[in-house]
């Protein structure tokens, strides 16, 4: 659940209860009130009954009495019947008014008035108060507070509702955009910059982010400077030292100085280990230009099947040594392709050099190509293939990321241990070419990396 969700859901329900609370203590106490209410009406009807009965004796107008009691039913429903009983001496008189079937069934509340003038002038009055009607008042009355309170509620809870979700999604708004800042920056486009104009707590996160994302940009700059001065720095006196040490080989092999050639396998060991490093530093400034977006390949149609038979013959030696048979299968008709010879030169280069490291003796490595045709060009499919150690399936994700090498590269047969610089170029020159590279891989059966590249359109037929 997002913190949006939690934040509104959180608000209202506690804005929910506290208004239920609220509405079901209004219900209580008007209940309660409303009761209090109806019983002093009732004293206070009994009360004025008893004034005007007595004002009626002294004025001999019976009549007034009984209207008044009838008015007095009018207002107040409770009050179900009254029964009148006038004595002057021996004569009487009596009166009923309301429903009297009701008579024995309701509570009823005897007075009796007499003239203090004239004793012997008196009235009885019985009323018939109904307990049960004033029960229902009471409950009318709340069952009609209560619909009231339940619509306040269900209206204040949509408005809370509404309320609480943009205010959790004004609040977690700079929140979801940092994160997918974050993520961008992870995958390693610095400097990203988000425009968030408060000066809340929100406003001070986001401004500390930006400030980060600026300061890692200028490091990563600086790193990418550091290292492709340093790199280009190391390869001028690389340069010198290999061509001096050629020039030292030249003289030991004329030389007749009888430790000439242990001199010269030291210096071929020498040589070989310059050839190691220049071979890095320039995987490090072709990476370096990778980042930075300035490798360039110029096309031109190139027959593939001579670069790779070239590379082929290139690592053949090698490969003898080793015991592993290397072959390129290319079909001798291959139209050529659109691409630039030097780089993928390079590609079957580091890809047969992989392969020769993990290719124990006995194994065997080919270089095959199909063509096939794809939204209306045609494209060949170039692999390079082993038999050799292979690699587990979660290392073959990460290969294609700078420095990224699989578990196996302790396992490798030859070689160094290489630094993880070569799939990344491949698959950026690749991805220059306008085609895609893949790598599918068995632990213990083999390797194949295949890449994709767009054949070079006929030139137009002589008219
Ligand atoms: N043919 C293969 N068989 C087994 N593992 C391979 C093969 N090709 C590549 N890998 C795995 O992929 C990793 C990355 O290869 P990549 O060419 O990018 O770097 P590297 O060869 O280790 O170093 P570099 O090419 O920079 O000298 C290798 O270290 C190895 O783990
Ligand atoms: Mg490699």
């Amino acid at each position: 659940m997002t913190i949006r969700t939690k934040l509104a859901v959180g608000v209202n329900v506690v804005l929910m209860a506290a208004m239920a609370a609220l509405g079901w203590s209004v219900i209580a106490v008007q209940g309660s009130y409303k009761r209090e209410d109806l019983a002093r009406a009732a004293s206070v009807i009994e009360n004025s009954v008893r004034r005007v009965a007595l004002d009626t004796l002294l004025q001999r107008d019976d009549l007034q009495l009984v209207s008044y009691v009838n008015f007095l039913k009018g207002q107040y429903p409770a009050l179900t019947y009254a029964r009148f009983h006038w004595q002057t001496g021996q004569r009487s008189h009596d009166v009923d008014i309301g429903d009297l079937t009701r008579a024995g069934v309701v509570r009823e509340k005897p007075l009796q008035v007499s003239d203090p003038t004239d004793p012997t002038h008196l009235v009885q009055v019985r009323l018939g108060i109904d307990e049960a009607a004033i029960e229902r008042e009471v409950d009318a009355s709340q069952q009609r507070l209560e619909r009231i309170i339940l619509e306040v509620w269900a209206l204040a809870s949509l408005a809370g509702l509404l309320l609480s979700f943009l205010l959790a999604r004004g609040w977690t708004r700079p929140l979801a955009r940092l994160g997918a800042m974050a993520e961008t920056i992870g995958r390693g486009q610095l400097g990203g910059r988000l425009e968030w104009n408060s000066h809340d707590e929100i406003g001070v996160l986001v401004g500390a982010f930006n400030g980060m994302s600026t300061r890692l940009e200028e490091l990563e700059d600086a790193k990418k400077q550091f290292v492709s001065s340093v790199s280009h720095e190391l390869r001028s006196p690389l340069g010198a030292i290999a061509s001096f040490i050629h020039l030292v080989e030249e003289q030991l092999r004329s030389s007749l100085d009888p430790k000439a050639p242990q001199s010269l396998s030291y210096l071929e060991r020498v040589e070989g280990n310059i050839r190691r490093l220049e071979s890095f530093i320039s995987d490090i400034l072709d990476a370096a230009k990778i980042e930075r977006g300035k490798l360039e390949c110029v096309l031109k149609p190139v027959g593939l099947q001579d670069v790779a038979a070239d590379v082929a013959g290139f690592f053949g030696p090698r490969a003898a040594e080793q015991g592993v048979t290397l072959s390129s299968a290319m079909p001798p008709d291959l139209p050529r392709i659109d691409g630039d010879a030097e780089r993928l030169r390079q590609v079957f280069v580091n890809l047969v050099s992989n392969s020769l490291k993990f290719t124990p003796k006995g194994g065997r490595i080919w270089i095959s190509a199909e063509q096939f045709r794809e939204g209306g060009r045609r494209w060949v499919e170039v692999a390079v293939r082993d038999n050799g150690r292979g690699m587990e399936s979660q290392d073959l994700d990460r290969l294609f990321k700078l420095f990224s090498q699989g578990r196996n590269v302790s396992e490798r047969v030859v070689g160094s241990k290489g630094t993880g610089l070569g799939l990344y170029i491949c698959r950026s020159i690749i991805k220059q070419h306008g085609g895609q590279m893949g790598v599918t891989s068995t632990p213990g059966k083999g390797t194949a990396v295949s890449f994709t590249l767009r054949l070079a359109e006929a030139p137009p037929a002589a008219a």
